[in-house]
């Protein structure tokens, strides 16, 4: 439940990938509690979209251009974002994408990529807001990470990798910048269904043709089987998580991590209760049984 107004403690937000699914969700809650926001993504369309949304209900939501890939693109934003509003003082790194391939035969330069948005783009865009954050002795750093972030399904290697990587760096600088009065966060969500499902089959479609004849097409038709099944079965929505962050950002203090979703926190137990047997058994029963 979402805390009182009077809490808020920060006023200007930043958002990577604040355009689409979870990250524009958090947007419009953020904007609607009256949190300054600047919602970034490449896509033009998209964002004018949002922009016009806001616009039509007096939101103070604004977009940016940013690919989190590209250092000149990630310094417009954010010097855009200073010019206007003054400091960041909160920075939600959201921007993300998924890869699903075998790691037998993933393309260095899909893994290269994976890694490009879901872990260097974090730590591009958080270099540029985190010194005037520990000069001011304030801010909050969100990083959205995921239930794969902590346990790693076959197929899920590309993406789950980005995300464990997530899960560490965020954890170091967690205890780097204690000291700063600057709080760093993870936000980790089971299944939710977004664009992401899409941009993800079309990203491995040059995997399509293994999955469908090669030596792993069992585990294709599993893991595609149990993904459809939890999403269509899933009743969370992006504004379920945009809850969460908003949590996230009111809690004084905060904590380390929250989940979103039932799955995100049977993930967690498990990985603290099964051993790394007794989870790869379960990972082949479920996704190499030949079904009917
Ligand atoms: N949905 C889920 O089930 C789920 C579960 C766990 C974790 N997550 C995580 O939550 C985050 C958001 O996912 P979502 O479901 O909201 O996905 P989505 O609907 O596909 O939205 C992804 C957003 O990221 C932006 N983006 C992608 N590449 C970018 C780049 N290089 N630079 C800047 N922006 C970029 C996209 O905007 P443009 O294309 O316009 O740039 C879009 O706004 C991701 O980090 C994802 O890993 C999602």
């Amino acid at each position: 439940m979402a805390a009182p107004q009077e809490r808020k403690q920060f006023s200007t937000v930043l958002i990577t990938g604040g355009t689409d699914g979870l990250g524009r969700a958090a947007a419009l809650l953020l904007a609607e509690q009256g949190y300054r926001v600047f919602a970034a993504g490449r896509n033009p369309e998209r964002r004018a979209q949002l922009e016009a949304y806001a616009r039509e209900r007096g939101m103070p939501l604004e977009t940016v251009e940013m690919d989190v890939c590209d250092d000149g693109s990630v310094d417009r934003a954010v010097a855009q974002v200073r010019s206007k509003a003054g400091p960041i003082e909160i920075l939600i790194n959201n921007a993300g994408i998924g890869y699903l391939a075998p790691m037998e035969i993933v393309e260095i330069e899909h893994l290269q990529r994976q890694f490009e948005t879901n872990l260097f783009g974090v730590v591009r865009v958080t270099q540029r807001v985190l010194p005037e954050m520990r000069e001011r002795r304030r801010g909050r750093i969100i990083n959205m990470s995921s239930a794969a972030g902590k346990v790693a399904q076959p197929l899920y290697g590309p993406y789950s990798a980005s995300k464990f990587a997530l899960e560490a760096i965020s954890d170091a600088l967690r205890v780097e910048v204690s000291a700063f009065g600057i709080a760093v966060v993870l936000i980790e969500p089971g299944y939710i269904p977004t664009g992401f499902q899409g941009v993800s089959m079309e990203l491995s479609s040059p995997y399509a043709p293994a999955a469908e004849n090669g030596p792993y097409k069992t585990l294709y038709r599993n893991f595609k089987k149990a993904r459809n099944r939890s999403l269509s079965a899933s009743p969370y929505t992006p504004e379920d998580c945009a809850r969460v962050i908003l949590r996230a950002i009111r809690d004084n203090p905060p904590r380390p991590r929250y989940t979103v979703t039932r799955l995100a926190r049977v993930a967690t137990w498990v990985k603290r209760l099964l051993s790394d047997r007794a989870l790869d058994r379960y990972m082949i029963r479920t996704y190499w049984r030949e079904r009917g």
